[in-house]
């Protein structure tokens, strides 16, 4: 007779239910394990005899097959050991079946039989608890699974303490979540002196989810500026957090169980690959646009990424979502995050500074800006120029609202879009906002609508221009807390849209 267990194979942050099945049928003494395993997967026939071997229990001399159904999904990675175990020691009749058949299992066995954690526990749990199946994972990932409220998950250090559990010898206790980290920015925003117009435009593209160029001379403060903006977002809501959550589960890093609160702040390298970016390689992995899924991507010296990096970011930035392709499927992940990017003005950097005259102006900025394509620019919100500040700014003391005080507004204004937005499905932020909802939300009133006419003539804004600014206008009519978006809302969008240095 066939005894079953079950567990998961990942496919982007999904996790499919997979079938293990096992017959112990008379022959010549053999263990295969079939059903598209990858090299992990095949391996785990030696750590299951190795580990079992450990607890004293013999394999018989018949031949023993694990099938992993559905047939034709691949299945990659070392958390099938656990539940391969299972089934076969519910085929020996050590395990009870019904109890077998009633797991989602995941984990990796040592040579001894202790469980070495695996990532993915989050979204196997949700898949357990979609099943109404318990978890049985090992104990170091058992408090981040704890999070999934329905589903039972329980830990365990070894397999040998697992086959306790199940004989009854001597049961475990169900998992409890990890703790929520909501970790304070350490640096605050008056750390930066002068650069009020900068700071403003952090705390309406932070109120808005809105992305942001920062354009600058060497040293005028664009990567001291972007570092602050974790300090200003609220934290993550539970829906978030989880969603979030659900990205680093899949790459092992939740630390202890615990699902943080603070929004993601990621800054990947400008020599980092394509697939650490975007995501993809082998197993198909989350790439940086998904891990800052809910929170920030900074980009520091934009124009040095590779052109073709920089190229495939369009897509995911308009639709909040990446399809990593690979050789037989399509790995969906959401990347739903606020770009952050920093640029000097030229390869030299001086460009705009009458005291360093560029010596190959105007060329040289050209040159160099022109490696971030018009679509691309075309996709920030709001685009600053960052001027150097000035020696005396410096010697001043700190002035301005500090991060806290900031951080207040931008959660106030958050809060207005999230009762906006709360019957609309998909919808978060006025990012996010498109079409019919776009017009009923931020239409201006006459006067802004003839100052944005005006402007759209004068500037030839794109319709895709006319729609941004018309998000930012909203976003900053809800930080002054206004209900209606007025003409100084619409002319202090503009002034972020329009800038010397790029074309609007
Ligand atoms: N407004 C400011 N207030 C206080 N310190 C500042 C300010 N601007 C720059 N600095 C100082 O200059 C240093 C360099 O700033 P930062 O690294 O942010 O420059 P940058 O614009 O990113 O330069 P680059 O283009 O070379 O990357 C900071 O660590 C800080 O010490
Ligand atoms: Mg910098």
């Amino acid at each position: 007779m066939v005894a079953r267990a079950y567990t998961v194979a990942f496919q982007g942050v999904e996790a499919r239910p997979v079938e293990v099945q096992c017959a112990v049928s008379p022959g010549l003494p053999a263990f295969s394990i079939v059903g598209l395993p990858d090299k992990a997967v095949s391996e785990a026939r030696d750590r299951v005899r190795s580990a079992l071997a450990a607890m004293a229990i013999a394999l018989p001399s018949k031949r023993i097959t694990i099938n992993l159904s559905p047939a034709d999904l691949p299945k990659e990675g070392s958390h099938f050991d656990l539940p391969i175990a299972l089934a076969l020691l519910a085929a020996l009749e050590i395990v009870p079946r019904e109890a077998a058949e009633q797991t989602v299992a995941l984990g990796e066995l040592s040579l001894d039989g202790s469980l070495v954690p695996v990532a993915g526990a989050l979204p196997a749990a949700m898949t357990a608890a979609a099943d109404d199946r318990t978890l049985l994972c090992p104990k170091a990932s058992s408090a981040e699974a704890a999070w999934v409220g329905a589903a039972q998950v329980i830990g365990a250090e070894s397999l040998g303490a697992a086959l306790r559990h199940y004989t009854g010898q001597c049961p475990l206790e169900p998992a409890s979540p990890g703790e929520v980290d909501l970790s304070p920015c350490p640096r605050d925003l008056r750390d930066v002196k002068g650069q009020e117009r900068a700071k403003r435009a952090l705390e309406i593209a932070a109120a808005g989810r809105h992305h942001l160029i920062l354009i600058g001379t060497p040293g005028s403060g664009k990567s001291m500026l972007a570092a602050r903006i974790p300090g200003i977002l609220p934290p993550l809501t539970p829906t978030e957090a989880l969603e979030t959550s659900m990205i680093q589960s899949l790459c092992g890093l939740l630390s202890e169980g615990g699902i943080s609160r603070t929004r993601p702040f990621r800054e990947p390298h400008h020599t980092a690959s394509m697939a650490a970016i975007v995501g993809g390689g082998k197993g198909a992995k989350p790439g940086e646009i998904s891990l800052a899924h809910n929170g920030v991507l900074f980009m520091d010296e934009f124009p040095e990424f590779p052109r073709t990096v920089l190229e495939t970011l369009r897509q995911p930035i308009e639709t909040g979502e990446v399809m990593v392709a690979r050789a037989n499927a399509h790995v969906k992940y959401p990347c739903r995050f606020m770009l952050v990017a920093a640029a000097n003005p030229c390869k030299c950097g001086y460009l705009p500074d009458p005291a360093r005259a560029c010596s190959r102006a105007p060329g040289c900025g050209e040159d160099y800006l022109g490696r971030i394509s018009g679509p691309l620019m075309d996709r920030f919100d709001l685009r600053l120029e960052v001027p150097p500040v000035d020696f005396t700014d410096l010697d001043l003391p700190a002035s301005g609202d500090g991060s806290t005080t900031v951080a207040a507004r931008v959660a106030a204004a958050r809060e207005i879009q999230a009762t906006r937005f709360r019957s609309t499905e998909g919808l978060r932020q006025n990012a996010d906002a498109e079409g019919r909802v776009l017009e009923e939300i931020a239409t201006p009133d006459a006067e802004g609508k003839a100052l944005l006419l005006k402007a759209a003539d004068r500037f030839g804004l794109s319709a895709r221009a006319y729609h941004r600014i018309l998000r930012v206008a909203r976003t900053i009519a809800d930080l002054d807390g206004s209900e209606d978006v007025h003409k100084p809302h619409v002319a202090e969008a503009l002034s972020f849209r329009i800038s010397a240095r790029v074309a609007a």
